[in-house]
């Protein structure tokens, strides 16, 4: 089978397409065959070296993949649970290792796709809706009419959050880069900030002189306190990524990340009491772990596609082996929305 392989850390240019042995699912494994695989940001941190506990090169990156089950592995029988039969339709998320055509994954980590879903939506879905919802629901507990700041508001869970954003009825703020301002608005952001104008804390200040219900912050570094700055009372600030020690330039700096936690701030217990403000960690990958309430989350962000409340925007496709053409399109901020690869 291909598989795309990070031979080193470093820029993109480290990919390699290589022909991997043919996979078998190990018991309580089930092996998919892909059609089109989530490219994520955590890809980009694995593939710089900097994300933390990811896999040592040589590797196969990915942490998404939607497809069709080819065979479940031994001690599972074929139809023992509801995602596991040969030649259902799934998305899953595994460790790494789905930048392949043939991806084994464990069966708590598949999840069978709603009938009629495109390949391409499962694997634009699962990762990015599931973060945003993780941040504004089952933690962040919003209610219609709630503000929130959305950072990388035009990315992959940016857009996520909006669309969920919108279906409750919040006012939503929203940063992205100069070009994507009018993708902002038209995907329904009330206040959209072009952070190299505009900071963004003044723009909360004016328009949002009470603060924000939530705050979703993947940047990190000093960012965290600002957007904590722009907590209403009883706010939260949900942090779920680290963006700041990524740079421009596609190789890891260990000086940029350095200065990024540094510039971290600490949240002191009498202070967040003060306030009764939260901060809250999202990982997807703890998550995971929590197994059956990921499944439900992502059953309910299945039934709001179902209804067309929500629809994944996939920003631009690339075949498997152009991954390092997908990681600079995305280390050069040119994406809105997710970006796909797809084995056909
Ligand atoms: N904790 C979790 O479980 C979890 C799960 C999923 C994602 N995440 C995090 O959520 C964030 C968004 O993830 P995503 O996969 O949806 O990616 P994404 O937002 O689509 O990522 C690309 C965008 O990020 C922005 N960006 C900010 N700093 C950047 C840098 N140093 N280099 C390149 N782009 C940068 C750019 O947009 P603008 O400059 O226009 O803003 C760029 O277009 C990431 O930080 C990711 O690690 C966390």
């Amino acid at each position: 089978m291909r598989a795309m392989v990070v031979r080193r850390y470093g820029p993109p240019d480290v990919f390699e397409l290589q022909q991997a042995p043919d996979l078998q699912p190990k018991p309580g494994e089930v092996l998919i065959r892909a059609k089109a695989i989530g490219v994520n940001f955590a890809d980009l941190m694995q593939r710089m070296g900097i994300y933390p506990g990811g896999p040592k090169p040589p590797f196969v990156p990915g942490i998404e993949i939607a497809g069709v089950v080819e065979r479940v592995g031994e001690g599972m029988r074929a139809g023992d649970s509801d995602v596991c039969r040969p030649g259902d339709a799934v998305v899953a998320m595994p460790d790494f290792g789905a930048y392949a055509e043939w991806v084994a994954v464990p069966a708590q980590q598949v999840y069978r796709l709603p009938p009629g879903m495109p390949f391409e939506d499962g694997a634009a879905i699962a990762v990015n809706y599931l973060t945003a919802y993780c941040a504004m629901f089952t933690t962040g507990r919003l209610h219609p009419g709630d503000r929130i700041l959305i950072h990388g508001a035009a990315g992959g869970v940016g857009t996520a959050a909006v669309q969920l954003a919108r279906g409750l009825g919040l006012e939503i703020f929203g940063t992205a880069g100069p070009s994507k301002q009018d993708y902002l608005r038209k995907i329904g952001v009330q206040h959209p900030i072009d952070y190299e104008k505009s900071d963004f804390v003044d723009v909360i200040r004016k328009y949002a002189p009470g603060g924000v219900e939530l705050a979703m912050d993947p940047i990190g570094g000093k960012s965290w306190a600002r957007s904590y700055a722009c907590l209403a009372p009883a706010g939260k600030l949900a942090v779920y990524g680290f963006s700041a020690a990524a740079g421009d330039s596609g190789a890891r700096s260990i000086r940029r990340g350095l200065q990024a936690m540094l510039q971290s701030p600490r949240f002191h217990p009498f202070k967040l009491m003060e306030k009764g403000a939260a901060v809250i960690g999202v990982n997807l990958g703890q998550a995971r772990a929590r197994g059956s309430h990921l499944r439900d989350e992502l059953g309910e962000i299945f039934r709001l596609y179902g209804e067309g409340k929500i629809r994944p925007v996939i920003g631009k496709t690339f075949p498997l082996d152009r991954a390092a053409a997908a990681h600079q399109f995305l280390q050069d901020r040119k994406n809105t929305g997710k970006v796909i690869l797809t084995t056909r």
